[in-house]
């Protein structure tokens, strides 16, 4: 962390001098960490847009480039050349493992994928029609009844095996969840398969017959899954340092971190785009009027899948992912209308002066649904997906949280804007 020359901030009559940081990427902060002690003063910035709460050595995005490294790694490169659970270890321990580790690291992942046989009751006991992603975020709360020896975040062996049981049980329960909401039978894990294979084959067979992972979907999945790994400090990962700040375990954290990537701002948008195009497709195709009520201010339709707090050009992980859409239709052989009519849309947005003068671009949940789509999975099921492969990223800045000294709990001010002070009235004084 290098240093500049310090900022002055003058308020009124009074100048207050404030230390200037800048990041290994040259980002420059001014360091407000002294500024209400020395000043009384607070800064305003609603959904911290301007607010950096951490420095992070995991990821780096440029949102003006449309960089995006995970440990300085390209995400272009690790989408072709890694395996999820390399990316896995690379954003929790920072570089990429030697062969023997990362065989190690797969080997104990896949030792943890079962779930305790009194776990399906959990699943038994919600409503066949429950969205996956409250049954999720309850099944990773509940882990926290099941290991209860493993949650004191200040224990390095519970920190280690909490990590690790979190990333090799979630799909087997987003798996048993979905099976139990059709009434099929749960599929056990399988110890000779890799960690997106497993998660197929609890997904889709059935102990009547042999199922085959097609390596198509099984290697647009792995890249689907890298993709999503992590984005420095979204909504959810904020979510989860937040509450972990607290020192409440991973798995309670974590669970939190699922409920605010639930959001249809957030990860549930990319079961709202294909959604969207739905019923674009059901309105007869055309565009035209979605777009006019994306952009009529007193309509509060959004085009989903667009739009970006960081990426003010294009987010890296669309482009991939467009690319992957075509390939996977292409090579499972269907077709898609909604793929047609997702294209022509961005066309359409992308000439459009209301989304280029506000820098809209499609973000990473514009096509990843529609690969979702071609690869079996129900909509519903689509943001979980992305809770799949965000998991290493939450796991990741829980760790990089835990592992700080300078943490403190997440405790925000506020600039209160409510009544004066006044005193009690008497029930007999109170006006209708
Ligand atoms: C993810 O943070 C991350 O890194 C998140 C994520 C990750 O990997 O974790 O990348 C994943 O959440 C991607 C985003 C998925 N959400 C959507 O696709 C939903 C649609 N998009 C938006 O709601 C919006 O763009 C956000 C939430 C993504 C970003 O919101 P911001 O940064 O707070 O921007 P904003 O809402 O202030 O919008 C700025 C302007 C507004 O107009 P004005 O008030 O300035 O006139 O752009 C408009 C907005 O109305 N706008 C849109 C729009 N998105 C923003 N108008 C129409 N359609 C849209 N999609």
């Amino acid at each position: 962390m290098t240093r500049r020359e310090d900022a002055v901030l003058r308020v009124g009559e009074q100048e207050y001098t404030l230390p200037v940081i800048v990041g290994s990427e040259g980002e420059i902060a001014v360091d407000i960490n002294r500024l209400r002690g020395a000043s009384g003063l607070v800064t305003f910035d609603r959904g911290f847009a301007n607010t950096a709460e951490t420095k992070s050595a995991i990821t780096f995005l440029d949102g003006e480039q449309g960089i995006l490294r995970y440990r300085g790694y390209p995400i272009e490169q690790l989408a072709e050349q890694a395996t999820f659970l390399e990316v896995a270890y690379l954003l929790a321990n920072g570089r990429l493992p030697s062969r023997p580790q990362l065989d190690d690291y797969a080997d104990e992942i896949t030792h943890h994928t079962m779930l305790r046989e009194d776990m399906k009751h959990l699943f038994e006991a919600f409503p066949k029609e429950a969205h996956p992603m409250h049954i999720l975020a309850s099944a990773i709360s509940a882990l926290a009844t099941y290991y209860p020896d493993a949650l004191d975040p200040g224990d390095p062996w519970a920190k280690d095996i909490s990590m690790k049981r979190l990333l090799a049980k979630v799909p087997t329960m987003v798996a048993w969840s979905f099976r139990y909401g059709r009434n099929q039978p749960f599929v056990y894990p399988r110890n000779d398969l890799d960690y997106v294979a497993n998660f197929l084959n609890m997904m889709f067979s059935f102990p009547t017959e042999n199922y085959e992972v097609d390596p198509t979907v099984s290697k647009a999945l792995n890249v689907l899954f890298i993709l999503h790994a992590d984005h420095e400090q979204n909504c959810s990962a904020t979510t989860v340092r937040v509450v972990g700040s607290g020192h409440a375990n991973l798995f309670s954290s974590v669970a939190a971190g699922v409920h605010a990537l639930s959001g249809p701002l957030h990860g549930g948008a990319n079961q709202g785009v294909v959604e969207m195009l739905e019923s674009i497709v059901g309105a007869g195709g055309g565009i035209g009027p979605f777009v006019q009520r994306a952009k009529d201010k007193d309509d509060p339709f959004r085009l989903m899948g667009f739009g970006h707090r960081v990426y003010k050009n294009f987010d890296p992980r669309a482009q991939i992912i467009k690319r992957y859409a075509q390939e996977v239709l292409a090579k499972l052989d269907t077709a898609d209308p909604l793929l047609e009519v997702a294209m022509q849309l961005e066309e359409v947005a992308l000439g459009d002066d209301y989304f280029i003068e506000k820098k809209l671009y499609p973000n990473v949940d514009f096509y990843s649904g529609i690969i979702y789509r071609a690869m079996g999975f129900p909509t519903e099921l689509f943001t979980v997906l992305f809770a799949i492969g965000r998991l290493p990223g939450w796991i990741a800045q829980w760790h990089e949280m835990q592992q700080d000294p300078t943490t403190r709990i997440g405790r925000p001010r506020q600039i209160y804007v409510g009544e004066p002070k006044r005193d009690w009235v008497a029930m007999e004084d109170r006006s209708a």
